[in-house]
């Protein structure tokens, strides 16, 4: 662990860890489920997940990973060193697939919108109607070659943070990409909470409707929670790893989860007053950023002057794609640093991360074929990449996640913890009982019950 020596500030730290919560999910994910899930009263089940169970995982990580200082592999092997507790580093191993996997698709969809991002500011999206930009998107995303050059073009920006290292780097790059975001988000929901009609998207966002939230709504609020704050994989063993020692873990775990979660309502702020102004439908899915979002902003151009609305559409992609890229960093990250601690001896950070990313190239160029050229190769019915989606977003984080809790609440000892959360005993922890009371009980009876009925639901 030659040149990782972690974060130098918990600014730097925060904007990092931020930077990793921050991404598709929130901007692009978050803001459709809550409309579709009843609204204000989906918001509601989801800040109890979010601040009981995801953030209890989140500082689950923090504390495995500044304990150690490993990579989350040797993080379990070195808590559980005894012969018997052997399998526990299978669990760690479980997190690194999930982190693979996760990063093939997020690169799929990093490359699109880094495509929309340049299609926007040379304003070849303007002009066109609805059906010509749902056309677009079609034929784009079904398309051989153009959005793996888009992919790779992505993945080489988070491979240069990568090589930077983690503090000129990533910390680097957060600090200053973590406040633009927030500045670009603000910019874009003054517009479209101003426009006339916008009300109408506040209610769908946020009036409590008990009505439409089903026994799915309260699953996907759960789904939501740990994916938003990029729970489960053991991203954040790696990230709490390179925390300075005296960072209070508690108050840490706190602003990322507040900052994940005001940046996710902020984005659907953005988002829905705009698209009910522009009299769009709002249950776009999946396409709601690829299809419906340019015709709203396509709708605010005037026929004369400034193009407006191509101006915001170009600041909404740019923001998408830092969004997605801090993320990235963190997925790649986790397997550059794993990779280094693997073969300390061989291995080199530039090294690792080059044929980290050829791998990740093919797989992720593999992934976006499928969805075009190779849609004739399904598994039960689905696309590769719908298979390794609902892997990624139904089984594999929640079974990780509750390999975590079990362990850190009933196999380490508990002076660790508390050793952890107090920074040696300097800080109070008389939040100690409600957490392991949270990590015994809570979170492994409802990381179960996800896990149950996702594979009950197949
Ligand atoms: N939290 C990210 C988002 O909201 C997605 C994500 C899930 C992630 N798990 C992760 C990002 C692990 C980085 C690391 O879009």
């Amino acid at each position: 662990m030659s040149e990782t020596k972690g974060f130098t500030s918990s600014f730097g730290a925060i904007a990092a860890a931020v930077g990793s919560a921050v991404g598709l999910g929130n901007i692009w994910r978050f803001p459709y489920i809550c409309g579709q899930y009843g609204g204000g009263a989906f918001l509601l089940v989801y800040l109890c997940f979010v601040f009981f169970i995801g953030m209890a995982l989140m500082i689950t990580e923090f504390v495995m990973g500044r304990h150690t200082r490993r990579t989350p592999i040797f993080a379990y092997e070195t808590l559980a060193p005894s012969p018997k507790q052997r399998w526990w580093r299978y669990a760690g191993l479980l997190g690194l697939i999930t982190s693979f996997l996760i990063l093939a698709l997020y690169l799929v969809i990093s490359g699109w919108t880094t495509n929309y991002f340049a299609e926007s500011a040379v304003g070849r999206l303007a002009g066109l109607d609805s059906n010509a930009i749902t056309e677009h998107f079609n034929s784009f995303s079904n398309s051989a070659l153009r959005p793996i050059v888009f992919i790779a073009v992505f993945l080489a920006i988070t491979a240069a943070v990568i090589i930077g290292g983690v503090q000129k780097g990533i910390e680097r790059v957060s600090k200053i990409l973590m406040p633009v975001l927030v500045v670009l988000l603000m910019a874009l929901c003054v517009r479209s909470a101003t426009l006339p009609g916008a009300a109408k998207g506040f209610e769908y966002l946020f009036k409590p409707d008990f009505t439409q939230l089903t026994g799915q709504g309260v699953l996907a609020a759960l789904g939501q929670a740990l994916f938003s704050l990029s729970v489960g994989m053991g991203v954040m063993i790696v990230y709490g790893s390179y925390l300075p020692k005296d960072d209070n873990l508690l108050k840490t775990s706190i602003w990322i989860t507040v900052c994940d979660t005001l940046i996710a309502i902020l984005a659907g702020i953005a988002i829905f007053p705009a698209v009910f102004a522009c009299g769009q439908d709002p249950a776009g899915g999946p396409g709601l950023v690829f299809m419906t979002l340019p015709a709203v902003f396509n709708s605010m151009n005037p026929a004369e002057g400034l193009p407006i609305g191509t101006i915001f559409e170009t600041i909404f992609f740019l923001l998408l794609v830092i969004a997605a890229l801090t993320s990235a960093i963190s997925l790649l990250e986790a397997l550059v640093a794993w990779g280094n601690e693997y073969n300390t001896k061989r291995s080199s950070r530039t090294r690792n991360t080059i044929i980290l990313c050829g791998l990740m190239l093919v797989l992720s160029a593999v992934l976006s074929l499928s969805n075009g050229v190779w849609n004739g190769f399904t598994i039960g019915g689905k696309t590769l990449f719908g298979f390794v989606d609902q892997l990624n977003s139904i089984y594999l984080p929640p079974l990780c996640s509750l390999c975590a809790v079990i362990f850190l609440g009933w196999v380490v000892k508990k002076e660790i913890i508390k050793d952890e959360l107090s920074n040696g005993g300097t800080l109070k922890t008389g939040y100690l009982g409600v957490f392991m009371f949270l990590i015994r009980f809570v979170a492994p009876a409802a990381l179960l019950i996800v896990l149950i009925t996702g594979i009950l639901n197949g």
